[in-house]
Formats: structure tokens, sequence, C-alpha cells
């Protein structure tokens, strides 16, 4: 949805507000406005994530719907053209189904050389029970055309500065799969603002992109969307290139389905457990299109040897993750590494080293867990000092922090070139740099927010 310019910073001053209302409770923010919010992994635990520990990925700010003003549109080419309203899409037949639901960029801070983009762990990810009708139910009601070919979805939410206004189309087969769905409930509560209040699409596999919140208008289109969320963002080569390489973009393919991932949640990475105490270790693992996980296998050796973790019986669904456990007595005092890795219906595993790609799509590598076996638990404690950084420059402050806090700056770890491409992304979307003042806002960014010293 478009909005005029003027009523901008208003609409920014409202989102401070908003961002407020619901409660983080423990989770990683990631950005505070627009909300990103990543579930700690401590998340895993639960089979369906509950709402109050559910992943936010927000490009802008979450808009406030009003639902007797709120209707769906349904137009383009289609022989009947439709404006529903709530209750028209709840007299249409529910459907329900449990399905994860992860950000492309989930894992990105794994990735290096490290790309721009928020540095999710491993929480950028959920596992919810969609309650809504299905898309193709109100694609039938509106007639959609032999000439069909996708569907554009447009949300509610505005654009901020001059970016592109965030829409996402689907091909016609998938927006006709009896899966895919328009979403009104969300573990059996309505919908709620920060997932798309009053109606979101739910593409059951594929990554969130696709899952367009704050949902008005569904447009049939005869050809491929081009605009920038489908065109420039949200692409990847489709298979591993060299880190940094520049990938010609006819080269590149829009991020549809999500790939076979596990995760380990506990024990936790670098800690310290009993030599001859059982331990149990425990995570998730879900796939995409290739169809469910029906195996995860755990080495407690570095990936010499593998067994199989017991998967949770009741949990065999097509799109929800699944836990699995694995037992474990670690006989002596050393350090360990544990591995897991989930094979799926069409056979599919995971891979054991990065597959680098510019924007950090994807990342579903064999997840590594070290732990510190000892005859006696230590109770010193190891926690890492914050990075101290130098105070920004006035003028980036002036800058920048119009639209965001600069708690996305401070997450990158990024080269000068990548920083320079960076500012002119910026610069495009509406920030407003004085040429005197770039240098040094360059110069800011590439000593403190510049790569990882090797090695960490
Ligand atoms: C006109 C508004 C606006 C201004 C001003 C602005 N940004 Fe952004 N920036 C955005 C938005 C919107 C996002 C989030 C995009 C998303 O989530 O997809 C963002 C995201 C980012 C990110 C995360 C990576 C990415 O590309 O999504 C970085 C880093 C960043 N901005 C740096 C800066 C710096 C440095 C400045 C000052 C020179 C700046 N921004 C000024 C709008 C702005």
């Amino acid at each position: 949805m478009k909005l005029p310019r003027r009523d901008f910073l208003l609409l920014a001053s409202a989102a401070l507000l908003q961002a407020e209302d619901r409660p983080k409770r423990d989770m990683l923010v990631r950005s505070a406005r627009p909300e990103d919010l990543e579930m700690p992994l401590a998340g895993f635990a639960d089979y369906i994530t509950p709402i109050e520990h559910f992943f936010v990925r927000t490009h802008v700010y979450a808009p406030t719907v009003n639902l007797s003003d709120w209707r769906l549109k349904v137009e383009g080419e289609v022989g009947t053209p439709l404006t529903l309203t709530m209750n028209d899409l709840k007299a249409l037949r529910p459907v329900e189904l449990v399905g994860v639901v992860e950000c492309a960029g989930n894992g990105r801070s794994f990735y290096e050389p490290s790309v721009a983009g928020l540095q999710w762990g491993n929480g950028a990810v959920g596992n919810g029970r969609w309650r809504g009708v299905r898309l193709a139910d109100v694609l039938k009601r509106a007639g959609i055309k032999e000439s069909a070919n996708e569907i554009l979805f447009e949300g509610a939410d505005v654009p901020i500065g001059t970016m592109p206004d965030f829409q996402r189309s689907i091909p016609v087969k998938k927006a006709l799969d009896p899966n895919t769905l328009l979403a009104y409930e969300m573990n059996g509560e309505t919908l709620p603002a920060q997932h798309g209040f009053p109606l979101r699409v739910v593409a059951p596999g594929w990554a969130s992109d696709s899952w367009i919140k704050w949902l008005t208008s569904i447009r049939v289109l005869d050809k491929e969307h081009d605009g920038f969320w489908m065109k420039t963002a949200y692409r990847h080569p489709g298979k591993p290139v060299a880190p940094m390489a520049a990938i010609p973009p006819e080269q590149m393919q829009p991020v549809t389905s999500l790939r076979i991932k596990s995760v380990i949640a506990s024990p936790a990475d670098g800690s310290q457990v009993m030599a001859g105490s059982p331990l149990a270790i425990r995570g998730v693992a879900w796939s995409g299109d290739s169809g469910p996980v029906t195996a995860v296998e755990v080495s407690v050796d570095g990936g010499r040897t593998w067994k199989p973790a017991a998967l949770r019986a009741d949990q065999k669904t097509q799109f929800g993750w699944r836990q699995f456990e694995f037992n474990w007595t670690p006989p002596q005092p050393a350090y360990y590494t544990i591995l897991a890795r989930a094979r799926d219906t069409a056979g599919n595993t995971q891979p054991l080293d990065q597959e680098w790609n510019p924007a950090g799509y994807g990342w579903n590598v064999v997840p590594r867990v070290i732990v510190d076996v000892v005859r006696e638990l230590s109770t010193a404690s190891s926690a890492a000092p914050d990075r101290a950084n130098p105070a920004p420059p006035a003028s980036l402050q002036t800058a920048c922090n119009v639209c965001h806090g600069d708690d996305v700056i401070r997450q990158q770890r990024m080269n000068r070139a990548q920083w320079d491409r960076e500012l002119g992304k910026m610069t495009g979307w509406g920030a407003k740099i004085n040429a005197s003042d770039r240098d040094s806002i360059l110069d800011y960014l590439f000593s403190n927010f510049g790569p990882r010293p090797r090695g960490r």
C-alpha cells in the first residue's frame, strides 16, 4: 500500500509507541523498530511455538487494521472481481494445519564472509497452528482465468521513506495447492497484529517472505510480477557460489521452498556437562516441499559415527517440525563435538559446510555443538563483555536514526565495499547524507562493524 510522504513521520512516531504494546519476553531483539524479534533456543522445546515466543519479521512498521474498514480485494485475471469482508471469508469452509514458518534469512549470522541483513541466529522460525480458508476456494469463487500465471499479494503495510512497497507473488500452482491458506487464526487465537491481523497468507513449506501479512489485495497476474521484492530481493543462485562472488541477476532465482534443516536446542554450545551422567541431546528438524522429516541422526564424535535419534511419534504432520532426542552418557572428560543431521521423505539431507550465497539465505548446515565434559562442574561465569564501540558521529545519528535505531547497524560485519553498497541502498530509500559526511560515516561503519577477525 502506498502512503503520501508527508504522513511518513507521523507513522514513524506511531510505530515507536506500538512497538511497546506486546511483551517481548526473552526474545532476542534484532531491530526494535521496525520490529524484528528472534526466538531464543529454549523455544525449540515447544512443539507449537507460543505467540509470545514466535519470531517477528517486519520490513516496515506494523499497520493497525480496523476490521470494520478492512476488505480483501480479489482482482486481475478473474471472471468476477470480489470485495470480501471477514464474515464472507468465515462463511467458507475452515481448514487448519500445523506448519513451520521460517525467514529466508534465518541463520544468516553464520555465513562467512558475513553478508548484509538482519543477523539471525537459529530462531527466525516457529511452528504454528494456522486456521483459515483455502486460497484456492477464494480464487475459484472469483473465477480464475486460463491466462493466470502468478498471484500477487499486497498488505496494509506502507513503505518507509522511498523504499519499494513490500509485495510478493507466488505461482498459480502453489496458490491452488489445497494447503495454501488465508489464515485468520494462529494457535487458536485471532491473528495478532505482529503476525498479520486480520489475514495472512500461509504457504506451507515455503519461506516466510511468501506468507504476506495484513493482506488486503490478491491480484491474479498473467505474467511474472516484476517488483523489487521479487526481482532484486529474495533471490539466490540456487547453488553454492564462491564467497563474495558477484552473480549476474539472470542467474538468480526467487526464494521458494524451505530446505531440510535441524537445530540442536540443548545442550548449549560451549556448556559443561558431567562425565558419566546421562545427557539428553534435543532439537527439532523440518523440511520444505520435499516432504516431512523421516529421520535424524546424531554424532557425538564430530561426524565420524552417526546413530539414529528418537523422533516424536505424535508429530507426523506434513509441514510441522519434528522434535528429536538422543540420549548419551559422555564417558570421560574431553571436548566432544555433537552434530545432528536430518533426512526427509525425498532422501535430502543437510550439508556439512556452508553453501554461501550473496544475501545469506537458506542456512541449513548440520548444527555443531561443542560440550566440555568434566568430572565436576565449575561455577565460574564466562560471560563475554559487551563490545564497546566509540559513539557514532553525530552525522550518522541524524542520517540513520530517522527510520530505525542503530541496532540493525551494530550487528553487521561488513567490508568497506559492502558498507558502501548499504549506504547506497539506504540513500535510495530516502536517507539524507551530506556529501561532506559520507566518508566519515563510511570510515566509522567499516572500522567498528567490519568483518569478524578470523576464527571467531
Ligand atoms: C528512509 C528510512 C531509512 C533511513 C534514513 C536509513 N535506513 Fe537503514 N533501513 C531502512 C529500512 C526500512 C530497513 C529495514 C529493511 C528490511 O527489514 O527489509 C533498513 C535496514 C538497514 C540495515 C539492515 C540491512 C538491510 O539492508 O536490511 C542496515 C545495516 C541499515 N539499514 C543501515 C543504515 C544506515 C547506515 C543508515 C544511515 C546512513 C540508514 N540505514 C538510514 C530504512 C532507512
